[in-house]
């Protein structure tokens, strides 16, 4: 299942942007200057975007971390690719992308004071989610925080049909994920709090390791 997701991300990488932005009618990029800023990253954080596609909230984040350091993490090298791409248009110096599985986190423990996660904690199934988010607790600081973003259910039906096809794809997990998705990061994490933001489209869960 997961070489078959890399694959399809490989794919899917050449039309990932352009995709998002016909979605989002960049409202997306409101949603990642929101994530930043409540995942309270400052000048000389050091940050894990983890399954950072194409880098994009790895570019936001840069902006709020002038003298430290974005790490980007994904399994797919296409979607590295482009992100690597962008950064080096930009002349960035604060961003680095890694090629990792969000199941075995090639970092030292300890060591990020943010980890965030947008639009991909419901591609993490089974042993892979389980490892995932145990690695996310090892790998941040003591006062760690770990912010995730995913869509909110859709109030529009034909949207919301899209939506619960996404999370069926994912097999009967997927609707446990939901279900018990604060439950579950309740048992590993503290300070657990969901929010959904203003467009009502999105919600954002925030903790503390
Ligand atoms: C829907 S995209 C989201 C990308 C980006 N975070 C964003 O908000 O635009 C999901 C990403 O998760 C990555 N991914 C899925 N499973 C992964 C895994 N087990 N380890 C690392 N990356 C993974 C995919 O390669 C893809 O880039």
């Amino acid at each position: 299942m997961r070489k078959y997701r890399r694959k399809y991300y490989n794919f899917f990488s050449h039309f990932y942007d352009f995709i998002i932005r016909l979605h989002s009618q960049d409202k997306s990029l409101y949603l990642r200057h929101y994530l930043a800023k409540r995942s309270g990253v400052q000048d000389r954080h050091t940050v894990l975007d983890l399954c950072t596609g194409t880098g994009a909230l790895a570019l936001v984040l840069s902006d709020y971390v002038k003298d430290g350091l974005v790490v980007g993490a994904d399994f797919s090298e296409g979607m590295l690719a482009k992100a690597r791409k962008k950064v080096m248009s930009l002349g960035l110096k604060n961003v680095k992308f890694v090629m990792a599985d969000a199941g075995f986190l090639p970092f030292k423990s300890n060591v990020f004071d943010v980890v965030t996660c947008s639009h991909s904690m419901y591609e993490l199934t089974g042993e892979t989610r389980k490892r995932a988010l145990s690695e996310i607790k090892r790998i941040l600081k003591e006062d760690g925080r770990f912010c995730m973003m995913e869509h909110e259910r859709p109030n529009n039906a034909f949207i919301r049909f899209l939506y619960d096809i996404r999370i069926l794809s994912m097999g009967r997990e997927g609707l446990n994920i939901i279900k018990n998705e604060l439950n579950e990061l309740r048992q590993m994490f503290s300070d657990v709090k969901k929010e959904v933001t203003s467009t009502g489209r999105s919600k954002l869960i925030c903790a503390q390791k």
